[in-house]
């Protein structure tokens, strides 16, 4: 078995396309073994190679396979087969099949289309999985279980609205009380009972936004349910090895953070559409996804799929340039993957993926650019191994709440043009990152007490009893930033009375009593208080949305510079307890969240990783063991930069020079 001290190169493998053809088989594992490849992931698409008629398994060519990847020193992730059925099945099952929100049901086709509530499905795949655990559960090649692929959609069919309302039965017990939390007084909604209710349709409900976000909560639920299920079948047949499951990026559909306690492990698949923007910025935005997959566990996560040139299914296929793919494959390194993983091996000679960039092309040489490349970076990963041995701490963090994302996204009002969520959390996060902090994404049922700086934008919803942790947070000393639109809504959408942002008036310092919403295009500007010396700008620039606010105790540090709302407070802070409240006003461009955040951290204890600044486009991170910490510094500007880097042992890139193009410079010390 491959030590799990090892970081894992490779990535998902598909041999049952190639059964017939052994010569290929042979030059894989020859060529895996050049590129440092010591994992795949096997059986993802498999099930009807491994299952051709119903009840006949035939797992011998998979026997086969797993044999001499073990031989060759290469570790097996194998995964249940659920992503992709058999049509042998829904031809005789066709009830497993989904149905849309509209009520037809989908016809044969494509991956997942399953309903994840369906008996028949639940027992078909505890059935091939107790046979895939007999055979393979105990061979020292297989490392870890993934479960599926990328789980995702919903299904409205009457198994699954049976489901819902016992699922809402359980949240609310007694129809009047889902009355209530849903308000459904409004248009004449009442319900006198659970059985009355039907999932959101377009050709229905679709305006009742407690419904809508009680069935988003609920496809989460049932997934997690679904996952668990294929997790059992797995332990009862005897298997203890880990298991994973690989999530998305920026997913909306389900809540991940959900997912840690029964997953062993995270892992998720990247696909940035590199060069469509500058880098610098992808990598800010691909860096906070895999911060949200470390968050999710708190703990090192796998990368899973990533691709080693271009993808066919993104609507233009742009090549990485030379040096990306090593620099994007360490920045999950750097960001806590104890792996990188392709998608794919082999590049398929037919189906929907046959122009989709692979490690080998359909040429099926070594001395492509791109295979050259996977072999310098499973170069790096050896000599970056002992990494495995290491963790991350993080001293600030931005809360990013996928159920007050479903609340704010699914209300109308204030800017049904765009609320632009993410990219607001994503300025904090960006804010920092550009100081070289590393950074948790929380959801709001985590703690705080790990943390020195904490950010919350655009926290619409309070739930899990959130404003309670941050009044004790801020009481004890932490330092906490607020943007406009939070603490507006219970866990049920409905609206705060007596103020917001809800409960936190006093540890703010102030009352949010209006919000503008902006046209697109129209901004607005923010000027700095004189005693803001910090703020380097004369006036920022703000749009979309403008909060207007009415300050009590908190000390204002900028204003608006027009409309009739000119010269009022728009961004302030407050002393509350032992720490700091601040308070961000309306939507305001990044550079304003730079020098208001360095001034905000440079109050707090948190040490700076590295000296004399860090250039724009250089990502650094650090990573720590028992006796040692790691400090990763990146430049994904497509030119060279100069910067003092920390002294120590240089274990990837030069240290001595200007750090190159896409350039990794890993320093231990
Ligand atoms: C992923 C998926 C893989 C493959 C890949 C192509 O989303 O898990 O099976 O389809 O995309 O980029």
């Amino acid at each position: 078995m491959i030590e799990m001290t090892n970081l894992l190169h490779g990535g998902d493998y598909n041999p049952e396309q190639w059964l017939d053809s052994p010569k290929i088989l042979t030059k894989d594992i020859q060529y895996m073994k050049e590129a440092k490849i010591n994992t795949v992931s096997l059986g993802i698409f498999s099930w009807s190679a491994l299952e051709p008629e119903e009840g006949h398994y035939t797992f011998d060519w998979m026997e086969k396979i797993i044999n001499r990847l073990y031989e060759n020193g290469i570790s097996v992730i194998l995964a249940t087969p659920s992503a992709s059925k058999p049509k042998w099945m829904t031809d005789r099952y066709p009830e497993i099949l989904r149905v849309d929100e509209t009520r037809h049901r989908n016809l044969y086709g494509f991956r997942h289309n399953h309903c994840y509530t369906s008996p028949v499905y639940r027992e078909k795949i505890a059935m091939i999985n107790t046979e895939l655990v007999k055979r393979f559960g105990h061979h020292p090649a297989v490392i870890l279980w993934h479960i599926s692929n990328e789980f995702g959609g919903e299904c409205h069919c009457p198994l699954c609205q049976q489901a819902f309302r016992k699922w809402l039965k359980d949240r609310y017990h007694t129809i009047d009380e889902l009355n209530k939390g849903w308000c459904t007084t409004f248009w004449s909604h009442t319900y006198q009972s659970f059985d009355q209710i039907e999932s959101p349709s377009p050709r229905g409900e679709m305006a009742l936004q407690g419904l809508t976000l009680a069935w988003k909560r609920f496809v989460s639920d049932q997934t997690l349910d679904y996952v668990k299920h294929e997790i059992k079948s797995i332990r009862e047949a005897g298997s203890k090895l880990p298991v994973t499951m690989n999530m998305m990026y920026d997913f909306e559909g389900l809540n991940y953070y959900k997912f840690a306690d029964c997953l062993d492990v995270i892992s998720w698949d990247t696909y940035p559409t590199w060069h469509k923007y500058p880098d610098k910025f992808i990598a800010m935005d691909n860096g906070m996804q895999h911060d949200i997959m470390r968050s999710v566990k708190k703990k090192p996560f796998l990368l899973m799929e990533s691709c080693p040139s271009s993808t066919n299914w993104q609507s233009v296929s742009k090549l990485k340039k030379p040096g990306l793919l090593e620099a994007a494959s360490l920045q999950a390194v750097a960001h806590g993957s104890n792996s990188v993983l392709y998608f794919q091996i082999r590049q398929s000679r037919g189906g929907f993926e046959k122009f989709h960039g692979a490690v080998i092309d359909h040429y099926g040489g070594n001395d492509t650019r791109v295979f050259q490349e996977v072999k310098k970076t499973g170069e790096d990963l050896l000599a970056l191994n002992e990494l495995t041995q290491t963790v991350m701490k993080s001293e600030a963090a931005v809360i990013y709440d996928w159920e007050n994302r479903w609340a704010m996204e699914g209300s109308a009002g204030p800017r049904n043009k765009g609320m632009f969520y993410k990219e607001t959390a994503e300025k904090s996060y960006a804010a920092f990152r550009r100081q070289g902090l590393n950074v948790d994404l929380l959801d709001m049922e985590q703690e705080l007490d790990d943390y020195k700086i904490v950010a919350a934008p655009m926290l619409y919803m309070f739930r899990a009893g959130f404003e309670e942790k941050i009044r004790a947070f801020v009481e004890k000393g932490g330092t906490f930033i607020m943007t406009y639109w939070s603490g507006i809504v219970d866990e049920n959408d409905r609206c705060f009375l007596g103020g917001t942002p809800h409960q936190l008036m006093d540890v703010m310092g102030l009352r949010s009593t209006e919000i503008d919403g902006l046209y697109d295009g129209e901004t607005n500007h923010l000027i700095p208080e004189k005693k803001a010396g910090f703020l380097q700008k004369k006036s920022y620039q703000c749009e979309h949305l403008c909060e207007l606010l009415k300050v009590d105790s908190a000390e204002i540090l900028m204003t608006y510079g027009e409309d009739f709302y000119r010269g009022t407070p728009a961004v302030t802070v407050n002393r509350f307890g032992k720490g700091k409240a601040y308070y961000i006003g309306a939507d305001v461009e990044q550079i304003c969240y730079d020098d208001l955040y360095r001034y905000a951290i440079s109050e707090t204890t948190i040490q700076m990783p590295v000296e004399g600044g860090i250039p724009e486009g250089v990502e650094v991170t650090t990573r720590v063991s028992k006796e040692h910490e790691y400090v990763l510094v990146q430049n994904f500007n497509q030119e060279a930069v100069h910067m003092d880097l920390p002294e120590g042992e240089c274990l990837v890139g030069d240290a001595s020079d200007a750090l190159p193009a896409f350039g990794t410079v890993v320093i231990k010390r």
